[in-house]
């Protein structure tokens, strides 16, 4: 999951970031390992690496396919507090972790709702939430993380939604109309049984700020014009959308044609089909005195974890930037998502789980 956004800051953060991956990942993966259900003596222990223990308060279908988990913390504690855009690492107790934006109302830190599509996904995390998750289970959770953050004194606020991808915009809209800004939410789904959180976003946005746009209601999909509604929203509006990468290939292409400026358009991404393989080469984690060679078929993290050298990775796909660590030396080959194209040409940080090297040695701050 990552925020395409063009400034500096954005990218000094990522560096900060890099300094965390640099933790042991041993704590986490033993943390992992204990699984679903937590023995009685750790509850209302915090797990290792800073992983939440929380507890499935309430599991709601909210549409077809889509359910809403709320969590809470096992001993009762409040939740850390979270801002609009934010998600988690929920460990789903099967070895898999999944990014999932918060859709509650962040002045509620007694439990944080989720929202979360059944899709047909190859790796299987929706399914088993699906299917394995129920209320009363015990699950370990990362603290919110936020790539995707709101600018919330914008003059206008517009953001698209792509299915379920709604729900960190839910959140957006949620803190937008608790500010009184000028906003406007537009949000495509395939039909209306999978319209998730409608209701709840059209109460909370207030009249006139929500437009839903299906398959099957008069004028549906042909209504959905989203350089229009750029263009109606005017200089200096800024743009927020979630959803399938289709869906976010044609806002963002609207937008440009629109002449919206990068530094305005903020865009979370839940998926990254990344080809790992390619050519052979060097990587030297420089504080750990380690140097290996990464073959066609492995990554940088494996090949490293390999050679004792712990690294932190969530997603594995280059969506969360867990793993992103800073370069010292060489050109990295970026396969993530997690860095806007800004960032990736600085060649300051890389992407472990997924990135490779276009030079034959990378040297990386590790
Ligand atoms: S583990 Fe998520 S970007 Fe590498």
């Amino acid at each position: 999951m990552g925020t395409r956004t063009a400034d500096g800051a954005a990218q000094a953060d990522g560096a900060a970031r890099a300094g965390a991956a640099a933790q042991p990942g041993a704590a986490a993966q033993a943390a992992e390992a204990r699984g679903p259900a937590l023995p009685d003596g750790l509850a209302g222990l915090d797990g290792e690496a800073g992983l939440l223990e929380v507890v499935v308060a309430r599991r709601t279908p909210v549409a077809d396919g889509v359910l809403a988990l709320e969590l809470a913390r096992i001993d009762g504690r409040p939740l850390p507090p979270y801002r609009p855009g934010s998600h988690v690492d929920l460990h789903l107790g099967n070895g898999q972790v999944r990014q999932y934006s918060l859709c509650g109302d962040p002045a509620d830190t007694s439990r944080y709702r989720l929202g979360i599509l059944r899709t047909a996904d190859s790796r299987g995390g929706s399914r088993h939430v699906h299917t394995r998750i129920r209320e009363g289970l015990f699950l370990l959770m990362s603290p919110p993380k936020n790539n995707f953050p709101l600018v919330a004194d914008a003059p206008r606020s517009v953001l698209f939604a792509g299915g379920i991808g709604v729900t960190p915009l839910l959140a957006m809209a949620r803190e937008l109309a608790r500010l009184d800004r000028s906003f406007e939410v537009h949000y495509r789904a395939r039909d209306r049984g999978r319209l998730a959180f409608a209701p709840e976003l059209t109460e909370l946005a207030g009249p006139g700020r929500v437009t839903c746009y299906t398959d099957d209601a008069a004028g549906g999909a042909a209504d959905f014009d989203a350089e229009a509604v750029i263009r109606r929203a005017g200089p200096g509006a800024h743009v927020y959308m979630c959803g399938p990468r289709g869906f976010m290939d044609h806002v963002a292409a609207a937008a440009g044609r629109a002449g919206v400026p990068a530094e305005l358009l903020h865009e979370e991404n839940f998926t990254n089909d990344v080809d790992l393989t390619g050519t052979p080469f060097t990587v030297v984690a420089a504080r750990s005195k380690v140097t290996a060679r990464v073959e066609a078929d492995r990554t940088i993290a494996e090949t490293l974890r390999d050679h004792g050298v712990a690294v932190r990775t969530s997603c594995g796909t280059g969506v969360c930037g867990t793993c992103l660590t800073a370069v010292l030396r060489g050109e990295p080959d970026h396969r993530d998502v997690f860095q806007s194209p800004a960032q990736q040409r600085a060649n300051t940080a890389v992407t472990l789980c997924c990135s490779r090297s276009r030079t034959p040695e990378l040297v990386v701050d590790l």
